[in-house]
């Protein structure tokens, strides 16, 4: 027999009562006569005690035991003398002495202390991620990770949504990354693909009439990694037939009110707030807008227009842009910390930072090119007062978000101005197109089966195709949300009608064999009675690492890939023998 309980769920009933643990050899501490042992398992850590004069073969055997042995003792529960409790951990108050021990298994000396993680590299935290994987934040991820795909399938289970497996070994998806390729042995020079996403057969399954599909899906996607992306990652992936983005949102922000209240004890307020697309590019400089922070970007081009600055006027004149944000008690930093913050948005694309100091008066070395009224007008519209930085870029539309989108998130960061907490928010009407510069031409900016909105579908079926301007000012059925800066989700209704297909195709330039080739079987499918259809698909993985207060996924992540795409515990990938290559039919070429 191992245990009677696990370790951190003795209590104080157990006072007095003979019990039986097992668990791993935490920390180990000899004072003299007594050897203290901390025990732990998943559960938690209950201190056990060796004395000489309880057991002395017990106390013998406590002698050779190092950081991480397996064991089992056996032992009377007895609360702590006064003095010598521990409220840090539950069971702060009990300690177990030991009558019986017994090595179940030994460990070798381990490559990093299980209670110093700040200070191990990750390259140690991945190769013996299984010794990672001990540290009680480690286990509470992944507790927590179970816990809400638990509840995500109870929630979907409620509302009548079936949970259905889709192919694994596939065709290539429109989600706009590179293919993970499978070679099929048993039919030469051929390729699966491992899905990019569910979204063929789950438009297909609609089809089939199946009404409400869900999925905790494995996607995989061969694109460049970030603390945000991994190669594989899981989708919490949803379908439904007869419904509009109205119906959509609702089941989200629904189910995530639902998880957040149940995981976290966390109540949502509701309805989360949306934005367009282009009202979240002017007022933050991105569509992925951390609202935790209320800083906005201020249109400047007007102002900038009643002074003599070139660099203004030039980037104004080459129909570009420029906008102001507020570095709130900034104006006390010094020359140096300016550098440092112009060399940061050079480093986001703008080719400098204009700045003026609210402090008495203006100062900067480029006040003298505005009259002070307009000063005042800037500093008014900026929000500036006494002790703050007014912060400037011009540039083409496109770098003035990008860059001010960025320094609003680091300037509300090292000014504390960040508040705590969950905020969500809806992005809508995103553009349906987007035009690729090096392929020169248009491609879906969701997927190239997202609906027009309705009322820019007759201007889409008597499009010229040639006619840029009009695609690009065609907005989408689409929806993204967004949690704290980081989009957790995007989706979009779809297009049933093949007329509206058809055109689409025409405007991304796709011949006729291309979509017969990537997706000829949905198009073929939508042809014999397609419900109106919609969904969404929630990246669980950065839902997690946000729930759990994690910076990167692969913290909730069980087996995670490094930015290279390898698994350093499994040594994948790896080369495979020649006989296998043949079997393939295939030649290396290195
Ligand atoms: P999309 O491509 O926006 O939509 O993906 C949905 C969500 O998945 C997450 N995500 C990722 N998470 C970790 N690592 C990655 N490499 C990664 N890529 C995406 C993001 C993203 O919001 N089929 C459509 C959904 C639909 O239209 O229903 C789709 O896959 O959180
Ligand atoms: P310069 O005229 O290059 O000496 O620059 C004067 C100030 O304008 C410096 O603080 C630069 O960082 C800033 N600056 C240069 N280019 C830009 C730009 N495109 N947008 C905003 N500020 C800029």
């Amino acid at each position: 027999m191992f245990r009677d309980k696990c370790c951190g769920e003795v209590g104080e009933r157990d006072i007095g009562r003979i019990l039986t643990l097992s668990g791993w050899v935490f920390r180990r501490r000899d004072h003299g006569g007594l050897i203290f042992v901390d025990l732990r398992d998943r559960t938690g850590i209950i201190q056990v005690v060796f004395s000489p004069e309880v057991s002395p073969d017990s106390h013998e055997l406590a002698h050779t035991l190092r950081t991480e042995y397996v064991i089992t003792v056996r032992g009377e529960v007895r609360r702590r003398p006064e003095g010598t409790e521990n409220p840090d951990i539950p069971t702060g108050n009990l300690e177990l002495y030991v009558s019986e021990l017994r090595i179940l298994s030994r460990a070798a000396p381990l490559p990093f202390m299980l209670d110093e993680p700040k200070e191990v590299s990750e390259y140690l935290r991945l190769k013996f991620r299984y010794l990672d994987l001990r540290r009680p934040e480690m286990y509470r991820n992944l507790l927590m990770r179970h816990r809400v795909t638990k509840l995500v399938r109870d929630f979907m289970d409620s509302k009548g949504f079936l949970e259905i497996e889709t192919p694994m070994l596939t065709k290539s998806t429109p989600e706009g990354a590179r293919d993970y390729l499978v070679p099929s042995r048993v039919n030469p020079g051929h390729f699966y693909a491992l899905p990019q996403s569910p979204q063929l057969f789950k438009q297909i399954l609609m089809v089939a009439g199946v009404d409400r599909y869900f999925q905790i899906v494995k996607c995989f996607r061969d694109e460049d990694l970030r603390a945000d992306r991994q190669p594989e990652f899981t989708q919490i992936d949803v379908e439904m037939s007869f419904v509009d983005m109205e119906d959509v949102i609702n089941l989200v922000e629904e189910m995530l009110s639902f998880v957040f209240r149940e995981a976290l004890s966390v109540d949502l307020s509701r309805p989360f707030p949306r934005f367009t697309y282009a009202e979240a590019m002017e007022r933050f400089g991105t569509d992925k807008p951390d609202l935790r922070l209320d800083l906005e970007l201020k249109e400047m081009g007007d102002l900038a227009e009643k002074g003599s600055f070139r660099v203004f006027l030039d980037a104004i004149s080459d129909g570009g842009r420029v906008k102001g944000l507020c570095g709130k008690g900034m104006a006390g930093l010094s020359r140096r910390e300016i550098d440092l913050l112009t060399e940061e948005a050079q480093s986001y694309g703008a080719k400098g930072l204009a700045w003026i100091k609210v402090k008495g008066g203006f100062d900067s070395p480029i006040a003298k090119f505005f009259p002070t009224q307009v000063l005042e007008q800037m500093a008014e519209r900026l929000g500036a007062e006494d002790g703050d930085l007014m912060l400037f870029v011009a540039d083409s539309e496109e770098v003035v978000h990008n860059t001010l989108g960025r320094l609003r998130v680091s300037i509300g960061r090292r000014q504390g101005l960040m508040r705590d907490g969950y905020s969500f928010c809806w992005i809508l009407d995103f553009p349906l197109l987007e035009w690729d510069p090096d392929e020169g031409r248009f491609v879906a900016m969701h997927h190239p089966f997202t609906s027009p909105k309705e009322e820019d579908i007759p201007l889409l079926l008597e499009a010229d195709p040639q006619d840029r301007q009009t695609l690009a000012s065609l907005k989408a059925r689409a929806y993204d949300i967004v949690l704290n800066g980081y989009e957790i989700g995007g989706g979009s209704i779809r297009i049933h009608r093949p007329d509206i297909q058809k055109k689409l195709f025409e405007v991304l330039n796709l011949s006729h064999d291309e979509v017969e080739e990537k997706f000829g079987f949905l198009i073929e499918a939508l042809k014999y009675g397609a419900p109106p259809h919609g969904g969404i698909a929630l990246g669980l993985d950065r839902l997690l690492m946000l729930m759990v207060g994690a910076d990167s996924i692969r913290d909730v992540i069980a087996f995670p890939k490094t930015q290279k795409a390898q698994c350093l515990l499994s040594g994948a990938p790896s080369p495979v023998q020649e006989r296998q290559l043949k079997e393939l039919h295939i030649k290396l070429d290195l």
